[in-house]
């Protein structure tokens, strides 16, 4: 058995194996064993009058343990059941002079240089369940609501976002590259035959099984050689990206609140135990805190998104805001908003989330010079059709869009932004065979993994964090 199945059943006079890591051994007597299956652990009692003294020495904390047993009501408080141990076998040692996870309490910081071991910890076994819980609900939402996942390239030769902010990929010596005449670096003698980079976002390759299948997503790694070392921003994440056909802006942002309330809600029956325990620690680490400080409490801050409808509110809406805000007026914002046009920065982003409306936001219609070349162009012919969706906390988590579909303002968009049409060619021709008004977005998996878990660093929600300057493990 595992101690998930084991305290759902709780049989009571069974004899049973358990196999997992040791958290704590107390008075010579009390093994906390965690298989990671769930957040309990299993209180193994031993007798240990009548088990050898070199083995009980053997029972530290991190080492590998099989234990058998019988199960009992639990004679002391903290746990319903515990086993009677009749037999412990030590599978793997840890010796405590040298294992570096000791039952205190570690900062974040160091659990991150030793990222090998923190699976076995109560806050990272908490953490990585609700990750995949999420991504289960994902799969699930969309295969409930008839979408078809597509599998789009990691190795690409076109840059989605246009933003330049790729990862070459290449097998030419970086030390003695083929030469052009002009002597550039020949990328036709490149592996692919030219110059190719890990995808920035499946979106271009999932709108053209859109423009077949109807209801497509992609949930795939998703890289950015973007030097942001904030506590939002990964080198390699996951993306979440639908596309549907025949949706527009609209449809759209509905979608995406769905999803998310979805999936949000899906946490909240399923990791009760987990997203109780992330509470109590966030509570803790927040004591010390004045109460105005302190963030919502983790469930509270669940239910209310899961239950409480999206803010919705345009660009130019929300630069009034901005502009006649406090911190604008006094000058607190780094970056001052004093026209229409401005981009907003991650400080304008949470003033509206968490100081103005105080609820997730959707901001739409977008000044087009700040938004990629694939956004439909409104009517005004300055604004595109583009969404964000902001939350407390986080800022930016999803970003989409309704797609540009008519051939000829999106090929001069292509050419405005100078992007080379050839490497788009493909793109191209679906808006010259049977085009449509389709949109989608891309949901940041691990800014949600951060938002249901309380995590305030990104680094703490993905196993291995890939972030400038480091990709250890
Ligand atoms: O807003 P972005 O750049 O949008 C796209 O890539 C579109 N092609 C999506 C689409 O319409 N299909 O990225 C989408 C989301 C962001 O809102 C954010 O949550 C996440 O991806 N994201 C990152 N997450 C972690 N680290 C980074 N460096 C991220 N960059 C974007
Ligand atoms: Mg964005």
């Amino acid at each position: 058995m595992n101690i998930k199945e084991l305290v759902a059943n709780e049989p009571i006079g069974s004899r049973v194996i358990i196999q997992g890591w040791v958290r704590t051994f107390r008075s010579n007597r009390f093994v906390a064993i965690n298989d990671g299956s769930c957040a309990q652990n299993l209180q193994a009692v031993v007798n240990f009058e009548e088990t050898d003294e070199s083995l009980l020495k053997r029972i530290t904390t991190g080492a590998c343990v099989k234990v058998e047993g019988e199960i009992i009501e639990s004679q002391g408080g903290g746990q319903r059941i515990e086993m009677v141990v009749q037999n412990i076998e030590i599978l793997g040692d840890a010796n405590p002079e040298e294992f570096p996870l000791q039952p205190k309490k570690h900062s974040l910081e160091f659990l991150r240089e030793i990222a090998h071991l923190r699976p076995r910890t109560q806050t990272f076994g908490a953490v990585f369940r609700i990750r995949h819980a999420l991504q289960f609900a994902t799969h699930k939402y969309f295969n409930d609501n008839g979408f078809f996942q597509v599998h789009t390239p990691i190795v690409t030769g076109s840059d989605a976002e246009g933003a330049g902010e790729m990862f070459r990929v290449s097998t030419l010596d970086p030390a003695s590259p083929p030469k052009t005449e002009s002597g550039e670096v020949d990328w036709k003698e490149d592996f692919f035959g030219k110059e190719t980079n890990l995808t920035v976002s499946g979106q271009l390759e999932g709108e053209l099984f859109a423009l077949g299948l109807s209801k497509i997503y992609t949930f795939g790694p998703t890289f950015r050689a973007e030097n942001s070392n904030t506590t939002r921003h990964l080198a390699e994440f996951w993306m979440i990206e639908p596309e549907v056909a025949f949706n527009d802006l609209q449809d759209n942002m509905q979608l995406a609140e769905d999803n998310l309330k979805y999936v949000i809600q899906y946490t909240l029956e399923h990791c009760r135990e987990d997203l109780q325990l992330l509470a109590d620690r966030q509570a803790n680490e927040e004591k010390q805190l004045p109460q105005d400080k302190r963030t919502i409490p983790l469930l509270e801050k669940l239910e209310f998104v899961a239950n409480n409808d999206f803010v919705r509110c345009s660009y130019t809406e929300a630069i009034e805001i901005l502009r006649n805000s406090k911190p604008n007026k006094k000058k607190k914002f780094k970056y001052l908003i004093e026209e229409w046009g401005a981009d907003l920065q991650s400080e304008h982003e949470r003033f509206l989330v968490e100081k103005h409306f105080g609820k997730p936001v959707i901001l739409y219609d977008y000044p087009a010079s700040i938004k990629a070349f694939y956004m439909r162009l409104n009517e005004d012919g300055k604004t595109v059709r583009a969404m964000d969706i902001l939350f407390p906390g986080i800022g930016e988590i999803v970003g989409g869009s309704q797609r540009e579909e008519r051939y000829d303002v999106l090929k001069s968009k292509i050419e405005e932004f100078g992007i080379e049409e050839e490497s788009l060619w493909w793109y191209l021709e679906t808006r010259k065979f049977g085009t449509c008004v389709h949109s989608g977005y891309g949901l940041g998996f691990e800014r949600l993994v951060s938002f249901v878990t309380g995590m305030n660093n990104i680094r703490d929600v993905i196993p291995f964090p890939r972030t400038p300057k480091s990709a250890d493990f």
